[in-house]
């Protein structure tokens, strides 16, 4: 990807997306509405898995028939919103290897600290996408990313449903060899660090929790 920003404009998305920020939804439609656009922008996101192709027989003659190349790509999902996308790219790639990053923000340093770690082998060998719904201030993406690359990844996505202004700076900064795709740029964060205008607590609306 050569942009380091894209921002998937398709009106099924922008539809869903718009449905999805109304305070008035429910959760079970959230939810519903979050796995089918994860699967909308899973399609963007992996537009550049590389390709091969294998000899197969259709019922009429033999063909060199594209394929995926490669090892399995990886999902890691960073705890626990990230989940909420996690589900829907599952049913659309159903042989990815999954990992999550659990971090929470330390009081006093206002540093991302790791309290759960657990990734696929090889992610060297592996386009790696991490999938957060919200990106904000983008600290615990870049943190997450920086543990990654101690993995071993090196070919990074980052998938959002929501960026702000801010986490877009705060990554490129940090991993501008990482592209983002989204389904909107907001205007930007309040003083509590919720984006604006956004759609409040990813988790909590996916989840039913307050
Ligand atoms: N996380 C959320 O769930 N919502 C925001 O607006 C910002 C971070």
């Amino acid at each position: 990807m050569k942009q380091h920003l894209t921002v998937v404009t398709h009106p099924l998305v922008q539809h869903k997306l718009t449905i999805m920020r109304e305070k008035a939804t429910s959760t079970a439609v959230f939810r519903q509405l979050l796995r089918e656009i994860s699967q909308l922008l899973a399609y963007e996101v992996t537009y550049e898995l590389e390709m091969t192709t294998r000899r197969i027989d259709t019922p009429l003659q033999e063909m060199d028939a594209p394929v995926l190349a490669g090892r399995k790509l990886a999902l890691i999902s960073i705890l626990r919103a990230g989940n909420g996308l996690l589900d829907g790219m599952l049913e659309l790639i159903p042989s990815a290897r999954v990992g999550f990053v659990g971090l929470y923000r330390d009081e006093k340093t206002l540093k991302p600290v790791q309290y759960y770690y657990k990734v696929p082998e090889h992610l060297d060998e592996r386009m790696v996408i991490v999938v957060d719904p919200m990106l904000a201030t983008g600290n615990s993406s870049a943190a997450a990313i920086d543990l990654l690359k101690q993995s071993g990844a090196k070919h990074i996505r980052f998938l959002c449903l929501l960026a702000a202004p801010e986490g877009v700076a705060r990554m490129k900064e940090a991993h501008p060899d990482v592209p983002i795709v989204t389904a909107a740029l907001d205007e930007r964060l309040n003083e509590h660090g919720y984006i604006v205008p956004g759609l409040g607590d990813a988790g909590d609306r996916m989840y039913g929790t307050k």
